[in-house]
């Protein structure tokens, strides 16, 4: 299959924090994949800007390294990886002070599209904002991106959408939540909103419930002291679990534009009831396989952060009302699988003898949308079993993997940060989240985590290499329901 190239119009891309983890394990091998794909203009400008004293011999070197590192070597090309890495200049800067400005000043272009993408810590966004002002590099189109996390609570989500306000219009303003780019969560859209076949049973009358789990296999170890201030709510939660339900859960929007894509997904959240104590289960992870428990990750021995979570949420609207929606995430779980499932109701009458199916508490259709490791969808139906011997019934997977339906090798499917980067260049903010957005789902979490603080909760232990604490189990059972296996 050949895919369709769109090249983009020139264009000026600064990465502040340009000599970081993100820019080399995601945004340079991503830019390098569009490269390679020929949509990159011949001009294009990228820009690395950080503290480290490197000249721009030395940050060519990065960019190599980043591309030969992170890139799959299939698309390894040294004439390739030169030519790249040619795009490329460096400039020393100090983020809280005049060094190195004047020089961007002069290098970025002004008629051009305009990226500076903030790679760097929350608390230097506004020093960045304003220098970008003040040195009169941007211009009125120009475009910034912000990484997670976008704020702590409530409170600093507002101060620091503020601070960007100061200098950029909201349509300027990218926020990323890498989960909006993987490619089977746009996959999403395009099942409800594409085809007719599911649309008239996604709702209370017919999903019995739907299960989000993002499960990883990786602990906290390195990043123990950033996480240990977060946990599973603040660093998943809040932001990417919250994200797919509203995909799941949203109207369809009139338009597929940016900001009707956007309201549907706001409505969501505003929709959200209160959880109550008792259908959220926190989880920590005990030492296990040779690896450290979280708390030794942590380097806290009296840490009460969750790295797990389970909770049950409702969705008050006409649509959803009476469906429960089951959240999951943790680290150091069985099997690093991320997927949602849409479980539907049984028939209302059911005229076979009871089956197995029915009796194990799974109910017979059900739609799975994976989004890793292992792209794809499949969707369960109950068939006859072939053969004499009466009517006995199976489940049957028809299943759909994304590489193979596109006669792809699963590495070729766009990385979300690659797709992410090219949308800024484009100016389409459909797959960014907007600054109401942020707060909303800020102010649905706050409640919940000033709850644990106020009681003291402590979350439960699990085994590492488990699928999370007992009790996240019981959620489920309690209602008659069972999460699907973390394998
Ligand atoms: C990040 C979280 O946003 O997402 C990490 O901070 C998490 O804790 C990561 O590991 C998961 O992303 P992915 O794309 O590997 O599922």
């Amino acid at each position: 299959m050949v895919s369709r190239v769109i090249p983009v119009e020139r264009f000026d891309l600064v990465i502040f924090g340009g000599t970081g983890d993100l820019a080399r394990r995601k945004i340079i091998p991503g830019l390098y994949r569009r490269y390679l794909a020929g949509q990159l203009p011949d001009d294009a400008r990228i820009i690395g800007a950080a503290r480290t004293d490197f000249d721009r011999d030395e940050y060519e070197g990065f960019v190599r390294d980043a591309v030969e590192k992170y890139v799959h070597v299939k698309k390894h090309n040294g004439d390739k990886i030169k030519a790249f890495s040619k795009l490329f200049s460096y400039f020393k800067i100090d983020a809280l002070g005049d060094e190195g400005w004047k020089g961007l000043a002069r290098l970025v272009r002004k008629d051009v599209v305009q990226a500076f993408y903030f790679s760097v810590a929350p608390r230097l966004f506004g020093e960045l904002a304003k220098r970008l002002h003040k040195y009169k590099i941007s211009n009125d189109q120009a475009r910034i991106v912000v990484e997670k996390p976008f704020g702590h609570d409530l409170e600093s989500a507002k101060k620091l959408n503020a601070v960007l306000a100061e200098y950029f219009d909201e349509a300027q303003i990218y926020r990323i939540d890498h989960y909006l780019g993987k490619e089977t969560v746009q996959n999403l859209m395009a099942v409800r909103f594409a085809n007719i076949l599911f649309e008239p049973l996604w709702n209370a009358q017919y999903v019995d419930h739907i299960q989000i789990t993002v499960a990883e296999t990786v602990g906290v170890g390195g990043r123990g002291t950033y996480y240990d201030k977060s946990g599973a709510m603040r660093d998943m939660v809040q932001n990417h679990l919250m994200q797919l339900l509203c995909l799941i859960a949203m109207e369809p929007p009139a338009h597929f534009d940016p900001d009707a894509v956007r309201d549907e997904k706001l409505k969501v959240i505003r929709a959200l009831d209160p959880v109550l104590p008792e259908d959220i289960v926190r989880g920590q992870y005990r030492a296990g396989d040779g690896e450290d428990s979280y708390l030794e990750d942590a380097e806290n021995p009296d840490s009460k952060t969750e790295s797990f979570m389970a909770m049950m949420v409702h969705v008050s609207n006409w649509r959803w009302n009476g469906t429960p929606f089951f959240l999951r995430t943790g680290k150091r779980l069985r099997a690093r699988k991320s997927e949602i499932a849409v479980i539907f109701k049984d028939p209302p009458h059911f005229i076979f003898e009871p089956q197995d199916s029915a009796q194990d508490g799974r109910r017979c259709n059900e739609l799975v949308i994976h989004l890793q490791p292992d792209e794809g969808m499949d969707l369960r139906v109950t068939l006859k079993e072939p053969g004499p011997g009466g009517m006995r019934l199976m489940d049957v997977p028809l299943d759909m993997s994304f590489a193979e339906a596109m006669g792809r090798d699963a590495d070729e499917i766009p990385d979300a940060y690659e797709r992410l980067v090219m949308d800024v260049i484009r100016g389409n903010q459909t797959l960014f989240m907007r600054g109401d957005e942020v707060e909303a789902a800020w102010g649905w979490v706050d409640p919940i985590i000033e709850g644990w603080r106020s009681r003291g909760d402590k979350p439960k232990g699990y085994d590492a290499g488990s699928s999370g604490p007992e009790d996240a189990l019981m959620l489920m059972h309690r209602l008659g329901r069972r999460w699907r296996e973390i394998t």
